[in-house]
């Protein structure tokens, strides 16, 4: 969710912000803006709507050496160029950029309306240029510090003054914010990727902190007003890498990108013992003993990452015999969690940055249990966090409908299913037999994947309604889940998942010519009852297409189209299911001229509550 970005340094600021912007895009955004010091005032170009129309606005000759920069997501104030940042205050003295909500921003500008001053825009933001500007003959520094001590809510903010053109503050409370330090330069930024190919160290910012920064120099102030050290981390940023390459979205090349993302969250290999038929994940800091103290295992998780909870769960229970409960983050706080000694909380998160689960962590550790990550951004504030766990290393996932990270999710608690399974319930040639599926999974992915044409004739069947039904039983229901949020966040087509149990308690009285279903009907334990399933609905004509890993002509006939994925354990077959779920998704969304890789209203990293 929406990105911000500083810059002091030699080179001109503006560019270099845009670039930052740009980087920042695939986070989703409404609008955006730029804030410089030019000509020893302090200058704002801003716009509604993509980066392009800001780029349009800002004119050749606009140079600075310092500048802060803003892609906004609005939650205060509807979607205007006034409500974009950055914001002023009312002597023009600073400007700041602010991500996350200001929860007390009502009561703050009654107040400070009620001294005369005169708010130009709907946001909860403004409120903090008004403050910092109130109290700015303390100093910049001093003027800052008051100003959060007023703010309740989340922020990551950026300032800069008209009367210290070297200078630039950042604070942080729960939104992401990192520094990056150059020769000579300076970068704070949501997310590193704003600065890559202008340097790799960077130092990440805590919850509390106000960093104070030149050219040449920070100084990070921690809640109690200590300056402190921290250390600089050399990271990996992916930039260059941002291409569609010959693909038309980010969204297929990520879908395509399966077979070596599933791949490398499995260690290239390394992360299985065949010898051994279990897996080895570093980074838990667990003893293999301590898996037989566990008695219960939290996932919390939102969106995707949830349904890839809820299949984990499916795959745990299996193999290691351990209940699993799986919660939405959002919902778990409020409900007073019940945590207990002896159970693992698993924290699953693609940006590590979404507040929903930061919150449920936060309740959870400060209650005193133990959660673990499984990450794909590395350093991100969940991975930091959490008391150890794994990257699922998808690579970035620039899309805001997530894919390959949901497949990397599932694979990785396939890997600790099986480890942990192995200590307990599992036979060494049972052990045996799953390493040898998981690594057969890429090749059966790459199968999938050749025969997309198919996908796109069923995409035909989809496009022209305007509701779909997901259907499957048992594992496929996740399946369902995770294939119904694809089609509607990228096609717009309302699409609701069920088991396909639950079809005649209700949801059977949508089925007509309109309402096609898609069932998720794979070989296994539930085969049967599926396919009655797909009966009931054809026998009130529904059309029906089906996604399944096995082939008889009474499935065949019934089906108005189907596609059979290559057949795998049970238990790991959701990651070839899924696959023309998303292209299916994928085709009826471009059938339709959709904004594919950034849907409206949606954000990759939701950062906000
Ligand atoms: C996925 O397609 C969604 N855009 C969204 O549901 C996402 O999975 C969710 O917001 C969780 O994000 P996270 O994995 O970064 O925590
Ligand atoms: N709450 C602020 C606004 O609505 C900031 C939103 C954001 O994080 O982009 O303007």
């Amino acid at each position: 969710m929406c990105g911000i970005v500083g810059y002091l340094g030699n080179k001109n600021a503006v560019p270099v912000l845009m670039q930052g912007l740009k980087q920042l895009e695939y986070r989703g955004y409404d609008s955006s803006g730029i804030g410089i010091i030019h000509r020893k005032k302090l200058k704002i170009v801003k716009e509604k709507g993509k980066l392009d129309q800001l780029e349009r606005k800002l004119s050749n000759n606009l140079s600075a050496q310092a500048g802060i920069a803003h892609t906004r997501w609005a939650t205060h104030g509807g979607v205007t160029t006034e409500n974009a940042h950055p914001h002023v205050g009312p002597g023009g003295k600073v400007i700041i950029v602010h991500n996350g909500i200001i929860d007390n921003y009502s009561t703050l500008k009654e107040n400070l309306k009620k001294e005369g001053r005169v708010f130009l825009s709907d946001t909860d933001s403004e409120v903090v240029a008004h403050l910092v500007e109130k109290y700015i003959d303390l100093g910049p520094e001093q003027a800052v510090s008051k100003a959060l001590s007023f703010l309740n809510g989340t922020y990551g903010l950026l300032f800069l003054f008209r009367d210290h053109p070297q200078l630039i503050i950042a604070a942080r409370n729960g939104s992401p914010l990192v520094i990056g330090i150059g020769k000579d330069e300076m970068f704070v930024a949501s997310d590193a990727m704003a600065f890559a190919g202008y340097t790799q160290n960077a130092i990440f910012v805590d919850d509390g902190e106000m960093v104070v920064l030149s050219q040449n120099e920070y100084r990070i102030i921690n809640r109690q007003n200590n300056v402190i050290d921290k250390n600089i981390e050399e990271l990996t940023i992916e930039s260059g890498r941002h291409s569609k390459e010959n693909y038309a979205h980010y969204l297929l090349k990520e879908i395509h990108e399966q077979p070596e993302s599933v791949f490398r969250a499995m260690g290239r290999g390394g992360r299985l013992l065949p010898d051994f038929g279990t897996s080895l994940l570093g980074g838990l800091n667990m003893e293999k003993r301590d898996f037989f103290d566990i008695r219960k295992i939290h996932i919390l998780a939102m969106g995707t990452a949830l349904y890839a909870g809820e299949l984990g769960k499916f795959i745990l229970e299996s193999l290691t015999r351990i209940p699993v409960e799986v919660s939405d983050a959002s919902e778990l706080c409020g409900t007073n969690p019940i945590v207990e000694k002896n159970t693992l909380f698993i924290a699953l998160s693609q940006s590590g940055e979404t507040r929903d689960t930061i919150g449920a962590i936060q309740e959870i550790q400060q209650k005193g249990g133990r959660v673990l990550g499984i990450v794909n951004s590395v350093g991100s504030t969940v991975a930091r966090m959490t008391e150890g766990g794994v990257y699922i290393h998808a690579g970035s996932e620039i899309s805001v409908a997530s894919t390959k990270a949901f497949s990397n999710q599932v694979t990785i608690l396939s890997l600790l299913a099986l480890m942990i399974g192995r200590t307990r319930d599992i036979s060494l040639s049972r052990g045996k037999e799953l390493v040898e599926e998981l690594k057969n999974l890429p090749g059966k992915i790459q199968s999938i994947l050749d025969r997309e044409d198919e996908i796109k004739i069923m995409a035909k069947r989809l496009k022209g309604h305007s509701s779909v039904l997901y259907l499957g039983r048992g594992i496929n229901h996740a399946i369902a889940k995770e294939s119904a949020l694809k089609l509607k966040e990228i096609s717009y087509i309302h699409a609701e998942a069920y088991s396909a149990g639950s079809l005649k308690h209700g949801p059977l009285a949508l089925i007509c010519e309109e309402m096609p279903s898609v069932f998720i009907c794979t070989s296994g334990d539930y085969q049967e009852k599926t396919v009655s399933n797909i009966q009931e609905v054809k026998a009130r004509g529904g059309k029906v297409l089906v996604i399944s890993n096995y082939a008889d002509d009474n499935l065949k006939a019934l089906a108005d189209e189907i596609f059979i994925v290559p057949q795998s354990d049970e238990l790991l077959s959701p990651l070839l299911t899924v696959v023309p779920c998303q292209l299916l998704a994928y085709y009826t969304a471009l059938a339709l001229g959709r904004d594919i890789d950034q849907p409206r209203n949606l954000a990759k990293s939701v950062t906000v509550e």
